[in-house]
């Protein structure tokens, strides 16, 4: 079975996609880190991310591999571990760069559908999950929450970079990425008209994955009853 799920920057997606996928055994796909392994090869080796060319040059070339490295999901590039790399907070611009190329896109799609088929059971997080990596998942999320809660949620953080940061700045940093990952031409984030749209503003991670858990039960027994009902009992 193939759970998409897909929402807006700091809606809590990520922390609740790979703790249902713990708990209920499925194989976690954080397809965000694919872009930005890509992103932060880029940047290390100084290949302007904004050449599309020579972003979909590269892009070919290089092997990519999610793997588990002490209970995190960590991205190889060409089998070295760049994690390290790909999160820290100014790869933002390079990323949404990388993410914006077409030709990257098509590939990291097709290699994401491959993982996805290959794992059988499994949780992929992102952008385009339900509209354009597995249009046909078993369950499609939607995962979102207001702009204000989530500047709230990553002020701490951001400020200990930048202790000038206002809550002000942080929602407006959210609200320009929201634009961002909504507008791009290929692999636009929206909200399917069958997917399960989750409100995280006022729940707590472990009450989400909760809610999750129970829609996914939901759908698994209903998923039961047609095939008992196509096989005549
Ligand atoms: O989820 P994240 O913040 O790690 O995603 C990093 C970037 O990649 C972000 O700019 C959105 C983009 N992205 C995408 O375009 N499609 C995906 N399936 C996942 C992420």
């Amino acid at each position: 079975m193939i759970i998409a799920i897909d929402g807006t920057v700091a809606s809590g997606k990520s922390t609740v996609a790979k703790k249902l996928a713990e708990k209920i055994g499925y194989f976690y796909i954080n397809t965000g880190l694919m872009y930005r392994g890509v992103a932060a090869f880029a940047r290390i080796n100084n290949i302007p991310t904004n050449d599309s060319d020579k972003i979909a040059n590269l892009v070919v070339k290089l092997k990519l591999d999610l793997k588990d490295v002490n209970g995190k999901q960590h991205i190889f590039v060409n089998d070295e571990d760049l994690t390290e790399f790909a999160i820290v907070p100014d790869i933002g611009s390079y990323v949404s760069n990388v993410a914006d190329n077409p030709e990257v896109r098509k590939l990291l799609v097709s290699e994401q559908r491959r993982l996805g088929l290959e794992a059988g059971d499994a949780v992929l997080e992102g952008r385009d999950i339900g509209s354009d990596v597995f249009p046909d998942a078993d369950i499609k999320f939607y995962v979102t929450a207001d702009s204000r809660e989530r500047a709230h949620r990553r002020l701490a953080d951001d400020q200990k970079k930048n202790p000038d940061l206002t809550i002000d700045d942080v929602e407006k940093a959210i609200l320009d990425r929201d634009k961002r990952d909504k507008e791009r031409p290929i692999g636009a984030l929206k909200k399917m008209s069958d997917s399960i749209e989750i409100d995280t503003t006022n729940l707590s991670i472990d009450e989400v994955v909760d809610l999750l858990i129970r829609l996914w039960s939901t759908e698994i027994k209903s998923a039961k009853c047609v095939s008992n009902l196509k096989a005549g009992f």
